[in-house]
């Protein structure tokens, strides 16, 4: 017995395999700056297997379904050292296929809405799939956060991670063109998240593609986020229309409830009235990044709890931050650790280009290109 656990272990290690498999049910927590660790999480009404990979860093502790890419637990230290997971997710897959407000997922291909889902480029008008009203949202109504990805663990130096891909055929949810993806999740040896997106197609297409986690870092299922305190460097926001789709304006925050230049608890403005908020049933924006696109990852925002003393600080190379306060939980989600999410419960912080930029000549463009490399980075620092 021992001689063929032996046999095996090295067997594995000398195919190079970076990681272990472990059985449904089998705790093993991931060794900090260790190879990543995977098991079973559950299986697609199809039988695809879901597989859920465990990597911890610096402090961080991260766990990652095959499904979506979704991150369903993050764990950082408090000021005392307790950890906790900061975002709200499930505890079994049934809930991320059947209800998940894309907790956690990864978001293709186009981050937000897009007006009608239509577009035209290069004189060919493309029609999307409509998931949000008369809207195509975060991808339609299969995004890339409904897709089981590729994974492939590393660890490099220091730093532990995941590579995820996945391959959108031509047309899928009517995007013209194929578009490979791969998204690297590395947790360095601070403890700090960074995503590195990529994609390449072999037709002109749009993309725009994020991250959507949900954060409360008083700890997933605490009670509302209205506490916890924001900072957004951004003098400009996208209005929009009632359907969420920006009129294509950028209009100032100054004297508005979305003024968040100083750091400011998220409820003290969130009942003013204004009727971008009433409309949105409070903030579901877009942030125009005063700092722009940039070549690598610039600091743009912090969301610090008071209670823990947790702090979350962002930097990005986008040019936009859509700030959503999860208006839409209604309590009607039992989250991971078993408590419902009501609205407030849980905030998102996603970087990305403007929502409905296709339609909008203003706003920064997000056509891909043959031959182009689509590149982004957003790095989440963590501090108490
Ligand atoms: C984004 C959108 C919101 C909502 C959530 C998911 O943040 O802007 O309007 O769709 O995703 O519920």
């Amino acid at each position: 017995m021992e001689l063929n656990r032996r046999t095996v272990i090295a067997g594995a290690a000398a195919a190079g395999l970076a990681a272990t498999t472990l059985g449904p049910g089998t705790a093993q927590a991931a060794v900090p700056g260790g190879k990543p660790v995977k098991h079973l999480f559950g299986r697609l009404a199809d039988g695809t297997k879901v597989y859920r990979w465990s990597l911890a860093n610096g402090g961080t502790r991260l766990k990652v379904l095959s499904y979506g890419g979704i991150v369903q637990s993050l764990e950082v230290p408090d000021r005392h050292g307790r950890h906790a997971n900061v975002v709200a997710g499930f505890a079994g897959l049934d809930d991320y296929v059947a209800s998940s407000p894309y907790f956690g997922a990864l978001i293709g291909r186009y981050g937000n809405r897009i007006g009608k889902g239509r577009f035209t480029l290069d004189g060919t008008a493309y029609q999307l799939s409509v998931n949000d009203g008369e809207n195509s949202l975060h991808g339609g109504a299969k995004g890339f956060d409904k897709h089981v990805w590729d994974v492939e663990p590393f660890t490099r130096g220091s730093d532990v991670g995941l590579r995820l891909y996945y391959t959108s055929v031509d047309g899928e949810m009517g995007y013209p063109g194929t578009l490979r993806s791969k998204v690297t999740y590395t947790l360095d040896r601070h403890g700090a998240w960074r995503i590195d997106y990529e994609a390449t197609t072999n037709r002109a297409t749009v993309v725009n593609l994020t991250s959507h986690v949900y954060w409360n870092l008083a700890g997933e299922g605490s009670g509302t986020i209205e506490d916890h305190e924001l900072t957004i460097a951004a003098s400009r926001y996208t209005p929009t229309d009632a359907g969420l789709i920006p009129t294509g304006e950028l209009a100032r925050v100054g004297g508005t409830p979305f003024d968040f230049r100083r750091a400011k608890p998220i409820g003290r403005d969130i009942r003013a009235g204004h009727v971008q908020q009433v409309q949105a049933k409070g903030y579901d924006h877009n942030w125009a990044l005063d700092k722009g696109i940039t070549a690598g990852p610039k600091h743009v925002a912090t969301l610090r709890d008071p209670r823990s003393g947790r702090t979350l600080a962002i930097a990005t190379d986008q040019p936009g931050l859509q700030f959503y306060s999860g208006n839409f939980l209604d309590g009607t989600l039992t989250g991971t650790g078993g408590r419902t999410y009501r609205q407030g419960d849980a905030l998102c912080l996603e970087t990305q280009h403007f929502p409905d930029s296709p339609n909008h000549a203003n706003f920064p463009s997000t056509v891909l290109r043959p031959g182009q490399t689509y590149r982004t980075s957003t790095v989440h620092t963590f501090g108490t």
